[in-house]
């Protein structure tokens, strides 16, 4: 089968393996075509793509606006903070003005989860989940598990620990679906308060010790503590978190196995992980930034085949 069997990429939870693997089948040939000296085809040449990113980026923004630019669609970008939501409007009236100006497919990212769904259900264009609150955020979960079957051949039967801010985070979430979906084990750590509660109906074991975890391993994901979407404190200090859930070289040297270390970005260095390991051999943090282009490639071209003009 060639085609995905969903209209819009609003999250992984509705992905089948096969579209999974039909993404990443689909990469390894734009991965190609990135690494020539002419990295640009003509596939999208007809369609236009709005971006339209309501909250902070730069990896996910710049990677899909570079992976638009590769395929040649056009494109017109919307930053919120510089639009007339400043002014009252609102999201679906906003989306629709840019739809109205002949958009094929829509890129989203807002701070509320659902709001991608809620456009889906209310344009006719495609819609891609950029990320969405605590919710999804399914390219990076696509390119993560790319670059895990990238680096070790194989995502089947691997131990994956995601450290750090799960409960506030949507790259766990879609981490989970994905490597399940996929065959691996994933198991979260980090202090209680920043694991959500029922983890467990996820298929997903909370290991509360640092060590524990990493043993167990065989790629470790580590996440920033999500400030912006904390209200309420849920660890003490950073420093604390630091000394507690911090990858540093000190306690990788003390497990007796080499493991993967993998970032979604933006890093705070000296937090959830050392300048020295996120700079290590072991570390696929930029492999995953540029395995993110091609996965995003693939994602807007299969998607380009659902566009009723
Ligand atoms: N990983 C990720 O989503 O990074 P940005 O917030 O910079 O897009």
């Amino acid at each position: 089968m060639n085609r995905l069997t969903v209209k819009n990429l609003l999250g992984i939870k509705q992905l089948t393996e096969q579209d999974i693997n039909l993404i990443f089948k689909t990469a390894d040939n734009f991965i190609k075509i990135i690494n020539k000296p002419i990295k640009k085809v003509p596939t999208l040449r007809d369609i236009t793509i709005a971006n339209l990113f309501f909250e902070n980026s730069t990896r996910t923004k710049l990677s899909f606006e570079l992976a638009e630019k590769r395929l040649s669609s056009d494109i017109i970008n919307f930053s919120s903070s510089t639009s007339s939501l400043q002014k009252g409007e609102s999201l679906i009236d906003t989306v629709n003005n840019i739809i109205a100006m002949k958009v094929d497919m829509v890129v989203i990212r807002h701070p509320n989860a659902g709001a991608s769904d809620f456009i889906a259900k209310n344009v006719n264009s495609v819609v891609i989940n950029a990320g969405d609150g605590s919710h999804e955020h399914p390219t990076q979960a696509l390119l993560d598990a790319y670059s895990i079957r990238n680096k070790l051949g194989l995502v089947e039967n691997k131990n994956i620990l995601i450290v750090g801010d799960v409960l506030h985070s949507r790259v766990a979430l879609s981490n989970i679906f994905c490597l399940q979906k996929l065959g691996a084990t994933v198991k979260v750590c980090g202090p209680s308060t920043l694991i959500p509660r029922h983890i467990h109906t996820l298929g997903v074991e909370h290991i509360a010790d640092l060590k524990d975890g990493l043993e167990w391993c065989d790629v470790v994901n580590i996440l920033r503590i999500q400030l912006e979407r904390q209200n309420v404190k849920y660890i003490p200090t950073l420093r604390e978190y630091s000394m507690y859930y911090g990858v540093n070289r000190e306690i990788l040297n003390s497990i007796n196995k080499k493991i993967v270390i993998m970032h979604p970005g933006p890093i705070n260095r000296g937090i959830e992980v050392s300048s020295d390991v996120v700079d290590s051999k072991q570390s696929i943090v930029l492999d995953q930034v540029e395995n993110g282009v091609a996965i995003r490639m693939a994602v807007l071209y299969l998607l380009a085949s659902k566009i009723q003009k």
